[in-house]
């Protein structure tokens, strides 16, 4: 999609969503990662595809950005996400044939584990895990994730349906990334342990019920995800051209308590730029803030209800059918945007991932006002007839599209 090579940034937007979205042509937008269009079913975890183009200017020039690099530990990137279901083989199966994520490493009862069953998605550096609990009585020793409990996930499945367990950063040393979290006020959910293979482990509590995973290895290891897990090699499978977690998105009751707690025990800063004036919430019913590692390459941004607006707040209405605070959606990143979503689109009907309805015709006025400098109009063109949204600011152009939620809650 890119006149130049193209590099992907995180996304921007406004911070009030419409169902019928127009891009803003001047600077009033909050820096902040992009929340969907009101869903018309109960909000569940959704996916985003994003991917950026380098500008030949910068556009919008009154953005200040601040990174006061103040991490409590080194953190690397994202390493995986995983879900805890009730058949891992199922639900793997769908955001393999959906996303072009193609199994790559598994854990279960072929590998010997009889506690999980365990497969691993993977499309560039994007990694996906589904997880679920064998029958009870099995043998505990033979588990390849320490921190698995088959009563939590019974639990947890019957709470939230699929959903999101673990958020996995690969930092620089997980017990240290422990320690310092802890003595900057996280809540322990697994103590430190060493896999062997020179990988360590820990979690501590996120929010509802979704942990923070530390993941730690050398750089340059064979071992195909953790130890434990045997490769698979797919040489037919398919990609689409997704590769990476841009954001991961959490849905609170209260935004204060949880980004505080989250930055405390992180470290992260505030992902956010205002400008001369914020976008109203009256709209959007939610309040929104990005936490950001030092390196801006991780993103773990927090939503919470705004009451009282003329449309009820998505958010309210996620908390109510997620069972309480959960991963809301995650935006993964393509190095073409257009070409993933012409596959994607391809297997919607096929148990692949449907869109949400795109734009009115309107809608593309305004992106050839504000990007018709880097977009060809062939390519704006496809962006109409694909749905695509146009956002802008100082740092790119930015292509994206939501899919409906992909899970009943
Ligand atoms: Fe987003």
């Amino acid at each position: 999609v890119a006149p130049s090579p193209p590099f992907i940034t995180p996304h921007f937007s406004r911070k009030a969503v419409t169902d019928n979205p127009e891009p803003l042509p001047h600077a009033t937008k909050k820096r902040t990662h992009t929340m969907p269009p009101t869903p018309t079913t109960p909000a569940a975890t959704g996916a985003g595809a994003a991917a950026a183009v380098t500008p030949e200017h910068a556009w919008p020039r009154r953005m200040v950005r601040f990174n006061p690099r103040s991490d409590r530990f080194h953190t690397l990137s994202f390493h995986h996400v995983e879900f805890w279901c009730a058949d891992a083989a199922s639900a793997a199966g769908r955001f393999a044939f959906a996303l072009g994520a193609p199994l790559a490493a598994r854990s279960d009862l072929s590998t010997g584990n009889s506690v999980h069953a365990s497969q691993l998605l993977r499309s560039g550096n994007l990694a996906f895990l589904f997880t679920a609990p064998y029958a009870n009585g099995c043998d505990a020793a033979t588990a390849s994730l320490p921190s698995f409990s088959a009563d939590a996930a019974r639990r947890f499945s019957a709470d939230h349906g699929l959903a999101v367990r673990s958020i996995a950063l690969r930092v620089a040393d997980a017990a240290e990334a422990f320690r310092a979290s802890v003595d900057g006020g996280a809540r322990p959910a697994f103590s430190p342990v060493d896999l062997g293979r020179g990988f360590g482990f820990a979690e501590v509590e996120l929010y509802g019920d979704v942990v923070l995973r530390f993941v730690s290895h050398p750089d340059g290891t064979d071992v195909p995800f953790l130890p434990g897990f045997e490769g698979v090699s797919n040489p037919g499978a398919v990609d689409y051209g997704l590769t990476r977690f841009d954001h991961v998105v959490g849905n609170v009751p209260e935004l204060a308590s949880a980004a505080a707690y989250v930055a405390g025990f992180t470290g992260f800063h505030e992902f956010a730029e205002f400008t001369t004036e914020d976008v109203g919430t009256a709209e959007s019913g939610l309040n929104s803030m990005v936490l950001a590692n030092n390196s801006e390459g991780v993103l773990l941004p927090l939503n919470e209800p705004v009451h009282g607006t003329k449309r009820r707040s998505q958010i309210q209405t996620f908390l109510e059918h997620h069972g309480g605070p959960g991963v809301q959606h995650i935006a993964v990143a393509s190095s073409d945007v257009l070409r993933t979503l012409r596959e994607m689109r391809a297997r919607s009907a096929m148990g692949g991932f449907d869109f949400l309805p795109p734009p009115l015709p309107k809608y593309y006025e305004g992106v050839r006002r504000i990007a018709g400098d880097v977009l060809s109009e062939a390519q704006i063109k496809e962006c109409q007839e694909l749905g695509v949204l146009v956002d802008r600011d100082d740092q790119g152009v930015l292509l994206q599209i939501f899919t409906k939620p992909v899970g009943d809650r």
